[in-house]
């Protein structure tokens, strides 16, 4: 049985956490996976994000979570089998960097393999919304972040610094 899903804590930049690779679940119908995907829903939905990875509720396993207006869905070891060679530019932030915000050249379309969170195996091509916010998550499963392949910081520069001292 699980417990009434609870809010966490999002871990901040530049919390050494979030440069952490993440490791692939072996059994996602294992309940404390099944606890954590409850619990980072009610966290992403809370803080009104679009994306969450588990290393930023400190957790470095292979999971993510992505809405693109059509609800949460669970990606769980997540693998781009394909970028495609046209590239957008779109702004992208972050809730592990609040109130900080960047272009960010990306791939339009990818390719990729995952399980739900029902084990179940898919292939999907994803475009759009989606296949931005998925690529930006896969990267927090690498220890990589936004502000890393940033084009230009267009809101936040002074709270970006501000971080960056804070772990001095
Ligand atoms: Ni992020």
């Amino acid at each position: 049985m699980l417990n009434k899903p609870k809010k966490l804590d999002i871990v901040l930049y530049p919390d050494k956490r979030l440069r952490q690779p993440s490791v692939k679940i072996n059994n996602p119908l294992d309940e404390s996976i099944q606890q954590l995907i409850a619990d980072m829903k009610l966290t992403m939905q809370n803080a009104n994000g679009i994306g969450l990875a588990a290393p930023q509720v400190g957790k470095n396993i292979n999971l993510i979570l992505v809405d693109d207006g059509s609800g949460p869905k669970v990606f769980i070891n997540p693998v781009i089998i394909y970028s495609s060679r046209s590239q957008n530019i779109f702004e992208e932030g972050c809730l592990s960097i609040p109130e900080v915000f960047g272009q960010v050249m990306r791939p339009e379309k990818v390719w990729l393999f995952y399980r739900d969170e029902n084990n179940k195996f898919h292939f999907k091509i994803s475009s759009g919304l989606e296949a931005r916010i998925l690529q930006h998550e896969v990267d927090h499963l690498r220890g990589v972040l936004f502000i890393d392949k940033t084009l230009k910081i267009t809101q936040g520069t002074e709270k970006l610094e501000l971080y960056e001292s804070n772990a001095k």
